[in-house]
């Protein structure tokens, strides 16, 4: 019997990869087809493995707990954590760690690109071009909502929305937050960021965007009601996750012009778009890209493989998983 560490990884992973578990002699296994993995397989694996590398398309829950007795530390490849059970995780003394800071500025600059695509029609443009069917400069062509000097809202003021704050600082953007705390007056003052209710928030913003963690607080914070309280040139931006929006509520709104456009990089049943969605033009869409940088990544991996290296060497996870509530 082998008495190396055995760790499990669900997904092929960007270079260099788990270099640092194999340095330290550890057994790694990777899953190796491209797609999320069979449920029952990551069942078996974790039968076996002290360690797991998990994705957020996997769910990671009490199922999953009862079929690995010796596992010590999930490391999430992902900043959010949503798919963990954390709390029963900790109760059976398995860690969680995620991956903050390291995707901090890629996911700030989606969100940044995001929100300048929305109000500039950057995909309409682009198609336009494309299609052979743009007959030349005209005063009139998809006009957009303007950047500079407008207000921004930022919902969830933790690493990435702070991040996202400093960019529309460079942009002249004024900028009020929603958070479940209040952040330091440092960090307030540093941004020119003003701390208002949600509800003022969504009413006195020329965009929002959304950094927060999807939990039962903050599933559908944007909705009929919420929507309803935007301007009517508001742009919404989400690179958090997909179920803080009510995605059929957000589609009328779009559809009848209750609010300008919205920027989205996730969904709420990815890869599944709701097919209203799909049809508007006054939305631009990503896979879901907000960490994938080649930097951020690497960083990424890194950071699961230094997370693990820690638990199962009896040191304190680099980046443990928050507590939740
Ligand atoms: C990506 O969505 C992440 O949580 O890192
Ligand atoms: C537009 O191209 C301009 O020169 O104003």
């Amino acid at each position: 019997m082998s008495s190396a560490p055995f760790v499990f990884v669900t997904r092929q992973l960007p270079e260099p990869g788990i270099e640092l578990l194999l340095q330290a002699g550890y057994e790694v296994e990777v899953w190796p087809e491209d797609r999320p993995i069979d449920r029952a397989v990551l069942l078996n694996k974790v039968a076996q493995c002290d360690a797991l590398i998990s994705m957020l398309t996997d769910s990671i829950d009490e199922e999953v707990f009862d079929h690995a007795p010796q596992l010590k530390v999930v490391a999430n490849f992902a900043v959010g954590f949503n798919n963990i059970d954390v709390a029963l995780a900790r109760k059976r003394g398995i860690e969680v760690t995620t991956t903050p800071n390291v995707l901090t500025d890629a996911t700030a600059d989606l969100a940044f690109g995001l929100l300048l695509a929305a109000a500039r029609r950057f995909t309409e443009g682009e198609q336009l071009v494309r299609s052979g069917q743009w007959d030349g400069w005209t005063p009139t062509q998809l006009l957009g909502r303007p950047v500079a000097g407008q207000t921004l809202g930022i919902v969830g003021m933790g690493a990435i929305g702070q991040a996202v704050a400093r960019r529309a600082k460079g942009f002249g953007m004024s900028i009020v937050y929603h958070n479940r705390r209040r952040v330091d007056a440092a960090i307030e003052e540093a941004l020119n960021a003003r701390y208002v209710s949600l509800n003022d928030l969504f009413s006195q913003s020329d965009f929002v965007s959304l950094h927060a963690p999807l939990n039962d607080e903050s599933r559908h914070l944007v909705n009929a009601d919420s929507l309803a309280k935007m301007k009517e040139t508001a742009i919404i931006v989400n690179t958090a996750r997909g179920p803080l929006i009510d995605e059929v509520a957000l589609a009328a709104a779009l559809q009848r012009k209750q609010i300008f456009a919205a920027g989205l990089d996730v969904f709420a049943e990815e890869p599944i778009i709701e097919p209203q969605l799909m049809t508007l033009p006054n939305v631009v869409m990503m896979p879901h890209l907000g960490s994938a940088t080649v930097t951020a990544r690497r960083d990424m991996v890194e950071l699961c493989c230094r997370n693990i290296l820690a638990v199962l060497q009896n040191q304190p996870a680099l980046t443990p998983a928050p507590a939740v509530n």
